[in-house]
């Protein structure tokens, strides 16, 4: 158990001398002034991936009284903890991913989604007790207000389906105002169980009103995941009947796909709701953060590219095409923190054989892994260190499963919910959480005169 370091050095302005003994602080120089500054430096569990100094320390390096004081740019927040947090651990470097300490691959072989969602959102995996109780109450939420079923027939037949759900999830908050209670522990739980029961039957519908197909309603005799397969997939049958396989591996997809730290749609979730926004609010934000190509729309922009290169002896020039700019981004590679193989994609990589002895193999994975194969050994791949993440191999995953490619995002955002409420809950809690508001470097022109338009030049 890593032991946790408490200590933390008095801060203040002047310290000149070099103190022989080490200590838990950092020294900066300001040339303009000659001054010094000792600035106390404070940590995670892990010394050496949580240690911060506190960024208004810097406020106290000033050229004079008046001036302002020194801030940090940090556009895209690179190198900025914006939170302390107890729920998710990555280490970028080894591809290591952890909930509430839980190795992901562990969770994903032993685990189920609803029991991992319960770890993330309350700490510890639930007792039988509390697991029964759990699956109850999220299992008696998955029903939608039928003026929310309305609400959606509003949708063009073409509208893409989590541009739906970030309108829909968003539209509950008029359902549901007593979620403004946002620090009434009862009320915020009702959401809690709200949401995460809510999002499959919405991501279905949205399915079914593009093709026209009559709704299926929620069923509560099946599974988290064997109950969304049959609000998507039935048809005539009285009973649908997931197959183990399909709803086993969809089971596992949410597992590693249920939080990841302080990701763009997290930092959304927490900025949105750090102004004490209700959680249907706040959570259509980050749905909305989500949706972009460069995060949870990865997985749908794969699939595009998969099919696009059609066919594997196209994939050389493809990836000359990518290295010159022609082509833009390898779409399921790089990522902002694992420097190494995503682990998550580890694990889905090893799921898709199980799917395809089920649905027949899917002929895009040929093309994917031809594409990490040549990528994996190419220079340009090597050196920025991008390897393939979470939205690689899951997409090949959904559309042999059925799934079409524009309902991906959905899939991400589904899971992902759990993650979005533990981070919100977390923030709400957190005595030094205040509402998100950065600073700006301004580069505008100075303080100048308005002039008449009769007398611009
Ligand atoms: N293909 C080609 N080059 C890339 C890629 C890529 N997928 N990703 C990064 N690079 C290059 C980039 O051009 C830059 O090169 P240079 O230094 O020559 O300018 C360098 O690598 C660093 O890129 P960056 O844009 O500074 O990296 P970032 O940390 O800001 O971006 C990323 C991370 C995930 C947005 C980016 O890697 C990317 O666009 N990947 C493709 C989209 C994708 O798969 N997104 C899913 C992310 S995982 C799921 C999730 O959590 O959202």
């Amino acid at each position: 158990m890593a032991k946790k370091i408490t200590q933390e050095p008095e801060a203040g302005a002047g310290t000149s001398q070099m103190k022989a003994a080490p200590r838990d602080s950092v020294t900066l120089v300001d040339n303009r002034t000659g001054k010094e500054y000792e600035i106390p430096i404070s940590y995670g569990t892990y010394p050496s991936y949580g240690a911060a100094i506190n960024c208004l320390e810097l406020r106290k390096v000033k050229v004079s009284d008046d001036d302002f004081g020194l801030m940090t740019y940090d556009p895209g927040y690179s190198n900025t903890a914006s939170c302390k947090s107890s729920i998710t651990f990555v280490d970028g470097e080894k591809g290591v991913l952890r909930y509430r300490g839980y190795p992901i691959e562990q969770l994903a072989e032993h685990s189920t989604y609803l029991e991992t969602a319960y770890l993330i959102l309350f700490g510890e995996l639930p007792s039988k007790e509390e697991m029964a109780q759990w699956t109850h109450d999220i299992t008696h939420h998955t029903m939608i207000h039928e003026y929310t079923k309305k609400f959606m027939e509003g949708f063009l037949y073409d509208a893409h389906p989590m541009g739906m759900l970030v309108g829909t999830v968003g539209a509950l908050s008029t359902f549901y105002p007593n979620a403004k209670n946002i620090f009434d522990e009862k009320s915020r739980h009702k959401q809690i169980w709200r949401l995460i029961a809510k999002l499959p039957t919405i991501a279905a519908f949205a399915y079914r009103h593009n093709r026209g197909l009559p709704y299926a309603y929620p069923d509560n005799d099946l599974s988290f995941t064997g109950n969304f397969l049959n609000m998507m997939f039935k048809a005539t049958e009285a009973k649908y009947e997931p197959d183990p396989v399909l709803s086993r591996v969809l089971d596992v997809l949410f597992i590693l796909h249920a939080d990841h730290e302080q990701n763009c749609s997290t930092s959304s979730m927490r900025g949105t709701g750090s102004s004490q926004s209700d959680p249907y609010s706040a959570l259509a934000a980050a749905a909305a953060a989500l949706y972009g190509p460069l995060h949870g729309g990865a997985n749908e922009a794969v699939l595009r590219m998969l099919n696009e290169i059609e066919d594997v002896k196209h994939v050389p020039a493809f990836i000359e095409k990518v290295k010159s700019g022609e082509a833009g981004r390898l779409m399921g590679f790089g990522h902002r923190v694992y420097k190494n193989y995503d682990p998550r994609a580890q694990v889905i990589k090893g799921l898709a054989h199980e799917v395809f002895a089920v649905t027949g193999v899917n002929p895009l994975l040929e093309i994917a892994l031809e594409l990490e194969r040549i990528a994996l050994e190419d220079e340009y791949f090597l050196s920025r260190k991008l390897y393939p993440n979470v939205d690689f191999y899951s997409g090949i995953i959904y559309e042999a499963m059925g799934f079409p490619v524009d309902l991906f995002p959905s899939l991400f955002a589904i899971p992902r919910t759990a993650g979005w409420l533990a981070q919100w809950q977390e923030m709400l809690l957190d005595e030094d959480q205040r509402i998100a508001r950065p600073r700006q470097m301004y580069t505008g022109v100075d303080e100048r005169d308005y002039v008449p338009v009769e007398k611009r030049g």
